[in-house]
């Protein structure tokens, strides 16, 4: 089986081939990266209920975004006639609402897009941000687009590789002259940042994802880097950390940095754990303080 594109006046048209008989076709009004209005569905009568129509519709989902549990996507199709009909569309998820089908995907919720969400409500262009973890640059271009050109970015990490990673993701998305990452251990990072001059301070510990899983971040520094973090914040400023546990980091960090927050004084700051109630202990566990005003 194979998929052939065809540009049509109607918008694209997606042509299902089996050996050189074509068996189906869908036509897609506005394709996009994040939802698509699927004019037509079509598979040859003689070709139905053999799994083509369900490999078609995948393939049209998966190339307009409908697999990306990142982003929120939206897919619309016109109310087909039969039951049948009906009945494959219910299976990807679609649904009737005014007069047409429709699938609506909102993203999976992650503790990274929790972290940036909650950081997009308190930050804005101008921002003063620290990526005390930059690991391979996503939090820190991240910060880089919202604090834009008039904002400042410096980004950590003990390993070469994360610190390289970093700059060249930076310059690919032509955000050099806002952020930079550098070889050094966030237990320093009051060497490179003033006390209070800091919007905001993102710790993403662990282990950096792609290399050496045993070389991961440890409460022996991650503690002292915290404190120095909260001392380089200005007051309203958010210091961002997700935590996590199992695997080869053990939950021994994850257990100090929580007991250090919570033994933080009130009267400083405000603390909030958002906990994934409902899955495993090993959950990632997105942490914020707030330091008061
Ligand atoms: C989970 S990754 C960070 C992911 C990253 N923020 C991103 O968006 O790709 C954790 C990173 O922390 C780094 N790290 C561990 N201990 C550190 C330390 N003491 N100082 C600075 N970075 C450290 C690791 O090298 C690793 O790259």
């Amino acid at each position: 089986m194979d998929i052939r594109e065809q540009q049509q006046p109607e918008g694209l048209c997606l042509l299902l081939y089996k050996e050189r008989e074509m068996v189906g076709e869908c036509l897609l009004a506005a394709p996009g990266p994040q939802g698509a209005h699927i004019a037509r569905f079509r598979v040859e009568p003689a070709w139905r209920r053999r799994g083509y129509g369900t490999y078609l519709m995948r393939q049209v989902l998966r190339r307009t975004g409908g697999f990306d549990r990142r982003e929120a996507s939206l897919h619309t199709a016109p109310l087909p006639g039969g039951e049948g009909a009906l009945a494959f569309a219910a299976r990807f998820g679609f649904a009737v609402r005014d007069g047409q089908l429709e699938r609506r995907r909102a993203p999976a919720p992650s503790a990274v897009g929790l972290t940036h969400e909650f950081l997009k409500q308190r930050l804005g262009a101008g921002a003063v941000c620290l990526d005390a973890t930059c690991g391979n640059g996503g939090d820190t271009q991240f910060l880089c687009e919202l604090a834009g050109p008039s904002g400042r970015v410096l980004a950590m990490d003990i390993q070469q590789q994360a610190v390289d990673n970093t700059n060249a993701r930076l310059a690919a998305a032509g955000l050099g002259g806002i952020g930079r990452a550098v070889l050094a251990d966030h237990a320093r990072l009051a060497e490179y940042v003033q006390p209070g001059s800091l919007d905001c301070a993102v710790f993403n510990f662990g282990y950096l994802p792609g290399a050496d899983h045993s070389l991961f971040s440890t409460e022996a520094t991650s503690l002292p880097a915290l404190e120095a973090a909260l001392e380089a914040l200005r007051p309203g400023g958010v210091l961002a950390a997700c935590l996590y546990s199992g695997g080869p980091n053990g939950s021994g960090e994850k257990e100090a940095v929580l007991r250090w927050m919570r033994a933080l004084p009130l009267t400083g700051y405000t603390v909030l754990v958002l906990e994934f109630a409902n899955w495993a202990d090993t959950a990632p566990l997105p942490c914020f303080v707030l330091k008061n005003v």
